[in-house]
């Protein structure tokens, strides 16, 4: 399955239209660069608006009582369309098992290792979002750390879906996606060189010049 990583609702609309996305996922990095000072409220109602599926949100606070303050306020923009994204930590965890417990979709965010990921999901995240690019920037591989999590949540029937983001290559999507992500997260950028090859171009130029041709 695949979400799409991106807060520009134009984006997300065009490339919705392919049928192929299956909810979005924002941060607050790709929020500044995308819509700069614009209103958060406003610019996720687009958001919403523009898409189907769950639409993660990121806390930018830090200690619990302003993070669970921070959840209620996006949750109640959208109660069954909005994901909380939960940054991993101690108050993370704890921000999980809250909103979990209150029935509030979670996508716990900036994991890193299957020890982190294991915990998130334990913790009733929704979803458990392993950044497999900046993994690879530490020099490890983020493959096996995809299966393990997956195999740990089918091993104890854990209900979260493991999201892999952080693609930076379309070989990305496929290993996350072999290795046994539930949905890969991919940039607009990369979502269209999917849909790209030379020899299915040429094949089509081929079969619609014979026809074009046909009886000459
Ligand atoms: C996923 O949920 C994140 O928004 C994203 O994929 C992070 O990727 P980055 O490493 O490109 O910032």
């Amino acid at each position: 399955m695949l979400f799409l990583d991106s807060s520009d609702p134009k984006e997300i609309r065009d490339l919705g239209a392919w049928g192929v996305i299956a909810g979005i996922t924002t941060n607050p990095l790709i929020l500044a660069r995308e819509a700069g000072g614009a209103d958060l409220e406003k610019r996720m109602a687009e958001v919403v608006a523009a898409s189907q599926g769950h639409v993660s949100v990121e806390l930018t606070t830090e200690d619990e009582a302003s993070m669970l303050a921070e959840a209620r306020r996006y949750h109640a923009w959208s109660p069954q369309r909005m994901c909380i994204k939960v940054p991993f930590s101690e108050a993370g965890l704890r921000v999980t098992r809250a909103l979990s417990t209150a029935g509030v979709a979670t996508n716990v965010t900036c994991l890193m290792s299957f020890n982190q990921a294991y915990l998130a999901a334990l913790a009733g995240g929704t979803y458990v979002s392993l950044f497999s690019g900046r993994i690879r920037d530490m020099g490890y591989d983020a493959r096996p750390i995809i299966a393990e999590t997956r195999a740990q949540i089918d091993r104890e029937g854990l209900p979260s879906k493991i999201i892999v983001g952080s693609v930076r290559h379309i070989i990305d999507v496929n290993e996350a996606l072999f290795a046994g992500a539930h949905i890969v997260t991919v940039p607009p950028a990369i979502l269209r060189k999917m849909l790209h090859n030379p020899k299915t171009d040429e094949t089509i130029r081929e079969f619609n010049d014979a026809w074009a041709n046909r009886g000459k």
